[in-house]
């Protein structure tokens, strides 16, 4: 028969603690929480009385059920306090000793039927569990940050863990609101494990000045839709968590792209741990507090050493393609002359008919009126002649991404453009350099990486080259915001900011369901319902096409020879068996 659960412990009242025990005492459970000391307790009191002051202050609560919530909490210094509860959730910071500790007293005090459960993120549950004399009543308990707001919890099952008891904690779970995935013992489980390889790599991206954290953050959320970019919610994670987190998910995995970035260790021995000290990555008003405030990091438009953009009225695009078309619209919409290059009459005419469509589709939705419409067709041209963009101001490149086809173009702009003008390129994963290497004027040249649908994603990556001119960069920036863009400017490196990011932690989940640690279905619903991603990477990959996604991966590893890159055989496979996605009606998933 399932226990019955009405008197929890909390262990540990800092990030995650506090939230858990809200989480509970809304549910109408009783807590007893516990913290190491008298001023632990009164900082994880002010902790739930803010966040419930908020929750209150958007409508969520009514006082009542506050003070109903509040009254159901209360405080100690001592664990003997645990003797009669039911259940025991344990989220001390993450280190085995300290763990160890914990639950070896626990043990001693609470009742022998009690589970205890802990919120570990992935340290091994196993270890844990051996500490006492109930291995069997001993569970991981994994809530996200904030506990409040995200519902997924893994339910981690070690090799002894009783049924019953994992059954009774998936109840809790759902009883809280919550949606739980139960797991096997292993560094990081679902969530972190994949996650923490994409946040660490970010903090590699940063700590070589590849990007900016602004830059970094902005392409992540408007590039993938992330509610949160990496260096925020390491902000939010809390640094020294993060460390444990990653170093613990080396020790166990022994790649290299799960060793803490050096930076990491540096922030927090210099006691920037993020949003609870009041500055981590960003600088915030107060400790706990989510509001940034500028600091010397902060990027200013006063800059006087910034160059001057150039004038830019009458912009060339070259092809015909979906990137192309979509670039076309966008620039014609925002007051742009457009030029276009097709190859032959018929691609010039699709192409325009492609933006007619388009253009229409705004209208009947009411975000374009007739005459703006009219406007923007008024003001594009096509031709089949590279010399008719002699007079533009800037070319954008949109053809094959094939890198001999995109030299050949940059060699005749070079012949044909009047000088000054600025010559981009949208590849999404060639060198731009070697486009600027087939040009007698590399300092021009410049990527401007759109993604696609163009006139719908405000995230454009401007790509400086070791060449770029600061000039052609400042020009490149000024064109995307009068766009409407959000310009994000990093290095030509394979991947640039956001396909660098993503798409190893897409193969690293790939490599955790050829593992057979967690189905696709798990997988995709923990990033998901854990970490608030728009799709799962499953679904990802397979809407973005397994060809083109390994196609990536290949680039990714060739250039960094990074083996934790190297793309999975069933990636591969996948490929090589024809089912690509969507596309072929079959992938991770089968289509009809
Ligand atoms: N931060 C996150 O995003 C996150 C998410 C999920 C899980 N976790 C896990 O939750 C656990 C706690 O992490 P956190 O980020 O909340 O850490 P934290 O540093 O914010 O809080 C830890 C709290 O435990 C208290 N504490 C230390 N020793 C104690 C003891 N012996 N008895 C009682 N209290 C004690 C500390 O005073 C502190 O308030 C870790 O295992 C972590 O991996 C963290």
């Amino acid at each position: 028969m399932a226990r019955e659960i009405t008197t929890v412990g909390v262990v540990g009242l800092g990030t995650m603690g506090a939230g858990i025990t809200e989480v509970f005492a809304r549910n109408g459970l009783r807590v007893v929480a516990v913290e190491a000391d008298a001023e632990g307790v009164a900082r994880g009191r002010g902790h739930l009385e803010h966040s419930t002051d908020r929750a209150v202050r958007r409508g969520k609560l009514n006082e009542g059920e506050q003070r109903a919530l509040l009254e159901r909490i209360s405080y100690s210094t001592s664990l003997s306090d645990l003797a009669d509860v039911d259940f025991v959730v344990e989220a001390v910071p993450e280190r085995t000793e300290l763990k160890a500790k914990v639950f070896a007293e626990l043990d001693k005090v609470c009742r022998p039927d009690a589970i205890l459960a802990s919120n570990t993120s992935s340290l091994s549950v196993t270890e844990i569990g051996v500490h006492t004399g109930r291995p069997g009543k001993v569970v991981g308990m994994h809530f996200f940050n904030p506990a409040p707001v995200l519902k997924l919890v893994e339910v981690v099952r070690t090799v002894v863990t009783e049924p019953d008891v994992v059954e009774d904690v998936v109840a809790l779970a759902e009883r809280l609101g919550k949606v739980p995935v139960v797991i096997g013992d292993r560094a990081g489980f679902i969530a972190n494990a994949l996650l923490f390889g994409y946040l660490n790599h970010a903090v590699r991206m940063y700590e070589t000045h590849y990007a900016t954290r602004e830059d970094l953050d902005a392409a992540m959320r408007l590039g993938c839709g992330y509610p949160m970019g990496p260096l925020q919610l390491l902000d939010l994670i809390g640094l020294d968590t993060a460390y444990e987190i990653l170093d613990t998910m080396y020790h166990q995995s022994r790649n290299r792209l799960h060793a803490p970035a050096p930076l990491l260790k540096q922030m927090i021995t210099a006691g920037l741990l993020g949003r609870k000290t009041g500055r981590g990555f960003y600088t915030y008003d107060a400790p706990d507090s989510p509001t940034v405030v500028p600091d010397v990091h902060t990027p200013s438009d006063a800059d006087e050493s910034a160059p001057t953009p150039r004038q830019v009225q009458r912009v060339g695009v070259v092809g015909t393609g979906t990137m192309a078309t979509g670039i076309v619209e966008v620039f014609a919409k925002a007051g742009y002359d457009v030029v276009v290059r097709a190859r032959s009459d018929e691609k010039a005419s699709a192409a325009l008919g492609t933006v007619r469509r388009s253009l229409e589709k705004a209208v009947v939705k009411g975000k374009l009126d007739e005459a703006a419409r009219d406007a923007a067709l008024g003001r594009i041209q096509t031709t089949l002649r590279f010399d008719d963009l002699a007079d533009c101001d800037l070319v954008v490149e949109a053809v094959a991404e094939e890198l001999a086809v995109k030299k050949a173009v940059f060699e005749t702009l070079d012949e044909v453009c009047k000088p000054g003008a600025v010559l981009a390129t949208t590849t999404s994963s060639l060198p731009v350099i070697e486009c600027a290497a087939a040009t007698s004027r590399p300092g021009d040249v410049i990527g401007l990486h759109f993604f696609n649908p163009a006139p719908v994603m405000k995230l454009i990556e401007v790509v400086d080259t070791i060449a770029t001119a600061p000039e052609a960069s400042a020009t490149a920036k000024a064109v995307c915001t009068s766009l409407g863009k959000h310009p994000v400017s990093c290095g030509d490196r394979a991947g640039f900011i956001v396909n660098a990011l993503l798409f190893p932690y897409l193969n690293d989940a790939v490599r955790m369901l050829e593992a057979h640690y967690a189905s696709a279905e798990d997988i995709d619903n923990a990033m998901k319902v854990g970490c608030g991603l728009p799709m799962g990477p499953f679904e990802l990959l397979d809407v973005v096409g397994l060809d083109v996604s390994l196609a990536i991966q290949r680039t990714l590893y060739l250039e960094f020879r990074e083996a934790g890159f190297a793309p999975a055989p069933l990636l591969e496979h996948l490929v090589t068996a024809g089912r690509l996605g969507r596309k072929t009606g079959k992938g991770f998933r089968d289509y009809t």
